[in-house]
């Protein structure tokens, strides 16, 4: 799961110049990103709008970064082989935008993909149990989705111990992504609960310098919390 106990670093292109986006990627990918996260809106499930498959398809001829695609959609099935047929790589849904969650996880793998689930701040965690089995990465919403720049959300921590505890006892093994408010300062916290791929926008794309960026954050994440 982890490379020498390092977590994953994800940027969020919601933070990059969009009038420039395939020269923000190779960017990021020069500055030595693990994935790059792309944040998927439909202006109902949340209130913005952001990309669609075409995007996805473009951008995947300008880097060999594998693509996380986080979709904050309603009915996500409608997508998800358009997705996945421009490149997605990893494509993560939202268990209260679906109608029957494990048939969504599903068919994402059915679309050659890694299957991703995620639940908004409110959602229990122990919501997610039943389809454990069946994902290949928890999305854990650090922040009201919807919008890059907002705060961290420290009681989502139990969240990711939850998740962390429940590996520990199942020996189910499935990334443990966390998502929204991640910087210096909070990504020890959530390595420390059990984090393993930490999405970041404001902290590496809002940057001039991302590989700097992207460097103080992985120290960061591998720093213990005092
Ligand atoms: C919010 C998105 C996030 C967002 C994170 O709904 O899912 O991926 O880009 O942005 P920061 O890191 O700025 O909180
Ligand atoms: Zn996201």
């Amino acid at each position: 799961m982890r490379r020498g106990g390092i977590p994953r670093i994800a940027p969020s292109i919601l933070s990059a110049d969009f009038a420039c986006l395939g020269k923000e990627v190779e960017r990021m990918e020069r500055a030595g990103a693990d994935w790059l996260h792309v944040d998927v809106m439909d202006g109902h499930f949340v209130p913005n709008l952001t990309v669609g498959p075409v995007v996805v398809r473009w951008l995947k001829k300008r880097t060999r970064l594998d693509m996380d695609v986080h979709l904050m959609i309603e009915a996500p099935e409608k997508f998800i082989p358009a997705f996945a047929e421009a490149g997605a790589w990893n494509i993560t849904v939202h268990g209260e935008a679906c109608a029957d969650p494990r048939r969504t996880l599903r068919l994402i793998k059915k679309c050659g993909c890694r299957a991703g689930l995620s639940l908004r701040p409110r959602t229990p965690i122990q919501k997610i149990a039943p389809y454990l089995g069946a994902v290949d990465t928890v999305l854990v919403m650090t922040v009201e989705p919807g919008f890059g720049g907002q705060r961290f959300m420290p009681e989502m921590l139990p969240k990711v111990s939850w998740l962390r505890e429940y590996q520990r006892r199942s020996g189910k093994k499935f990334w443990i992504e966390v998502d929204g408010g991640i910087n210096t300062q909070t990504a020890p916290r959530v390595v420390q609960a059990g984090a393993t791929v930490l999405v970041a926008g404001t902290a590496i794309f809002g940057q001039p310098d991302p590989k700097r960026a992207l460097h103080q954050l992985r120290r960061a994440a591998s720093s213990p919390v005092l």
